[in-house]
């Protein structure tokens, strides 16, 4: 079935095998771009892109992708569009789709994205909410599939801030059936309504999400090593409090040993070394996190062929 003109805001609302075509079509793409095979399947099209919030591989990633699809993309900040001086949400929505074939939206709220959705008459895709990150995680599957070769079965362990990139790595985990461990401190666990939705998901595809306190226990003989920044965009004022909080939480060479020998690191970016990472584990050979950040281009390339 078609996914013409669908929105993508979560994982949630794409089956497992969807997620799994949008990762090999990702793949398909990223060989076709390095082998300088042209896929300008998005001739004439145009992307509008929202930024409420900073943001270095989400705008440089679905710009070029936009380009080597054949079409066009628009950076669209919100200090200069009139959104940022009150022009309502859904407004903007109906005024942009009359231009454009398709939004991303960067924003704070997950709710703000979904107005603009049921307002837009062209497909709308999260480019990062505080709630989730899903454009990430279809990167984050591409490249654990070229690593490791396979999704399903994998033991994937996220260590850190219980946030919108562990809301959205458990959803995409769980429909692709791995096996998904989460630790966090105390005061920074999932949304628990997210993670019994998650294990519902889990639960359907032959995989297992847990969420637990103890890294050293998330981590034993995992595939995957998972991390992010203790304190999201928008939490810059809890920064002291978060590096108390997530004290004994930093992957380290140490952490990483209690995973198997050829685990990989992974870490959406930016990261913070000597925090939620060591320099020496970003450094490793086991960190593939610049191959992540790569896979980003053909992700989103892979999305917006899918719904645009
Ligand atoms: N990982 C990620 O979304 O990076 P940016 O904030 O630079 O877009
Ligand atoms: N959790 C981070 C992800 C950045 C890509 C944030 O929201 O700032």
């Amino acid at each position: 079935m078609s996914l013409k003109g669908r929105d993508f805001l979560t994982l949630k609302d794409f089956t497992g095998q969807e997620i799994v075509d949008m990762v090999n079509l990702g793949i398909d793409l990223k060989a076709k771009q390095k082998a300088g095979i042209l896929t300008p399947v998005l001739a004439g099209k145009t992307l509008g892109m929202i930024f409420q919030k900073s943001s270095t591989r989400t705008r440089v990633s679905f710009e070029v992708g936009m380009y080597q699809l054949g079409g066009s993309a628009l950076f669209l900040s919100t200090n200069d569009l009139q959104i940022g001086r009150g022009e309502p949400i859904k407004d903007t929505a109906r005024v942009l789709s009359r231009y454009v074939d398709g939004i991303m939206i960067r924003t704070y709220s997950h709710a703000d994205v979904e107005e603009l959705a049921a307002y837009a008459d062209v497909p709308v895709i999260n480019g990062l909410t505080d709630d989730y990150h899903p454009t990430q995680v279809v990167a984050d599957l591409i490249t654990i599939q070229e690593h490791k070769g396979q999704l399903k079965g994998i033991k994937f362990a996220y260590v850190g801030d219980g946030n919108n990139m562990t809301h959205s790595l458990m959803i995409g985990g769980a429909k692709v059936g791995m096996d998904v461990k989460v630790a966090c401190p105390e005061g920074y666990m999932p949304n628990p309504d997210i993670v019994a939705l998650a294990q519902q998901y889990a639960a359907e595809s032959g995989g297992s999400v847990t969420v637990m306190h103890d890294p050293k226990e998330a981590i034993a003989g995992v595939d995957v090593v998972y991390t992010d920044t203790w304190a999201s965009m928008g939490q810059e004022a809890e920064k002291e409090v978060r590096q108390k909080a997530f004290a004994g939480y930093t992957v380290d060479s140490a952490m990483m040993a209690l995973a198997k020998p050829d685990a990989i690191f992974m870490h959406c970016l930016p990261a913070y070394r000597g925090y939620e990472v060591t320099d020496e584990v970003m450094e490793s050979a086991q960190s593939v996190v610049f191959d992540e950040a790569e896979n980003r281009l053909h992700a989103h390339k892979a999305i917006m062929a899918t719904v645009m």
